[in-house]
């Protein structure tokens, strides 16, 4: 049964100083590739989805099917509720069995964001599920609705919050964005070496599409443990069902469904292999 603890995956990581990548899935043919890829590279992955997208996802639906894929995965796999912004639906993804959850307080203040987080962390404990929790604010957006500015993690800030909340895992805004970045993205690598100095557990990168492989390889020896891509693997879905139809005027459904299947096994093997973690499962 290869549904792991997604904290233990990390902590793996971290021992083998590589990034284990976090692809956000929302429907059955993203989870197969997805799957498929970190099968073939023999590399441990997490799945997620956001709650911002359970409108598409509903969780009652996708949720099963991710923690199902992970239980006949012959990897490790860690499967997170990514943003959860409601109680209800952290509680609704333990319930599935995900095995671990975020917390997005990062437009709290830094108390309200610590009491939130300690509130997940109970009901998580429960479970044995892990979390993670954002200190500082990723621009961008998680589901397209409106661009919200980028505020650096301070490094005090982040030391309060991971001492006062015992959280499992820590995810900060170094320049990342979600979404396509407007011009070239700007990781600031002196904020994360200095974060990574005073923070012991292991760290997060929100916002991966549009960041180079070399900047990827410098976050995984620089603490980054966890590295999320959404818009990326939708796009490379996009577009092979978008190749399909130009190229195949009397295509069907079956040949749409293996094309999603390939957008997302493309998207995932590609970024595995820059991570770091093909062959450490
Ligand atoms: P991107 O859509 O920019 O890849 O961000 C993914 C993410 O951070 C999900 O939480």
């Amino acid at each position: 049964m290869p549904l792991i603890n997604t904290k233990e995956l990390l902590l793996k990581a971290d021992q083998g100083n590589y990034a284990v990548g976090a692809f956000n899935v929302a429907n059955m043919e993203m989870i197969i590739g997805a799957i498929k890829a970190a099968e073939e590279l023999k590399s441990p992955i997490i799945l997620q989805v956001a709650e911002g997208r359970l409108e598409y996802s509903p969780l009652e639906l996708i949720g099963p099917m991710m923690v199902s894929a992970a239980k006949n995965a012959n990897v490790n796999v860690g499967v997170n509720f990514d943003h959860g912004m409601t109680l209800e639906k952290i509680k609704m993804a333990l319930d599935l069995g995900f095995t671990s959850v975020m917390i997005d307080g990062s437009k709290l203040p830094l108390d309200k964001n610590i009491e939130l987080t300690k509130e997940v962390i109970r009901e998580a404990n429960k479970f044995g599920a892990s979390v993670e929790a954002e200190v500082g604010r990723v621009g961008g957006s998680e589901d397209n609705s409106k661009g919200v500015s980028i505020l650096y993690t301070d490094v005090e800030d982040a030391k309060k919050f991971v001492k006062e909340t015992g959280v499992d895992t820590l995810a900060v805004a170094i320049g990342n964005a979600h979404g396509v970045y407007e011009g070239e993205p700007n990781l600031n690598f002196e904020v994360l070496e200095n974060i990574d100095k005073v923070i012991e557990i292991p760290l997060v990168l929100h916002g991966g599409t549009g960041i180079t492989s070399d900047d990827f390889r410098k976050c995984a020896k620089t603490g980054i443990r966890k590295i999320n891509i959404a818009t990326a693997t939708f796009n490379s879905v996009n577009k092979q069902a978008k190749e399909l139809y130009e190229n195949d005027k009397k295509t069907n459904y079956f040949k749409l469904n293996s094309a999603q299947v390939k957008g997302a096994y493309d998207n995932v093997y590609k970024h595995i292999r820059i991570f770091g973690s093909e062959n450490k499962d």
